[in-house]
């Protein structure tokens, strides 16, 4: 996506500034407005030829969360929903005795992975931009130490059940830390951002992290 976008952007607007992440910018009143801000506008699902923003109708965008998935929503309570899905998960596959473990353990991954690439290419950026950059580059080495752990789980065998809950236990408990201290973040992104802002983000990261997904997944 954004390629076919923005040819059709330069060609109506040659003037157009163009952002990092492709999204055009709608001409309203004499200056450039990203469509996510725009009161009343929606994009279309991404993976449509051009990155096309609609109305929304008023019926529609009075629904909670605006009546769509493709609405933006603050990426702070997106975070927190999947931090706590992924907790629930490992909180499962850490007890003795679960059946489908080596399906249970893909299915963190499906969704742990993307949830941290959403971040890296989405949030990190911009707790960068905004005096918060330590706290990223931390938070980039904890992910990197949870997926060195997570590889390591990958080539384990499931047949010695204790050895292999010991190992998931210690990924668990790094993903805890990672959580606890990546919500402490929360309220300074609050502090600091606009909810535009938050929700903009929030659409970026669900462009983000739905790029990392297996196809069938999206
Ligand atoms: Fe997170
Ligand atoms: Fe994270």
């Amino acid at each position: 996506m954004g390629q076919a976008g923005s040819r059709e952007e330069k060609a109506v607007f040659p003037e157009a500034r163009q952002k990092i992440d492709d999204t055009p910018l709608l001409h309203i009143g004499g200056r450039f407005e990203d469509p996510g801000r725009v009161p009343g506008m929606r994009r279309l699902r991404p993976g449509s030829a051009h990155n096309v923003y609609i109305p929304v109708l008023p019926q529609v965008a009075s629904l909670p969360g605006g009546g769509s998935d493709w609405m933006a929503q603050n990426v702070i309570d997106i975070l927190k929903q999947e931090h706590e899905m992924v907790l629930s998960q490992f909180s499962e596959l850490s007890s003795k005795g679960t059946s489908n473990r080596r399906q249970k353990y893909n299915s963190i991954k499906e969704n742990l992975i993307p949830h941290m690439i959403g971040e890296e290419q989405a949030v990190y950026p911009r707790l960068m931009e905004s005096g918060m950059r330590d706290m990223a580059l931390e938070a980039i080495e904890e992910h990197n130490a949870v997926r060195t752990l997570l590889g390591q789980l990958d080539s384990a065998s499931t047949s010695e059940e204790d050895v292999w809950v010991a190992k998931l236990k210690v990924i668990e408990e790094n993903v805890e830390h990672h959580i606890s201290e990546e919500e402490k973040i929360f309220p300074q992104m609050q502090q600091k951002m606009s909810s535009d802002v938050l929700s903009s983000l929030g659409s970026r990261y669900e462009e983000a992290k739905r790029s990392a997904m297996p196809v069938a997944a999206r």
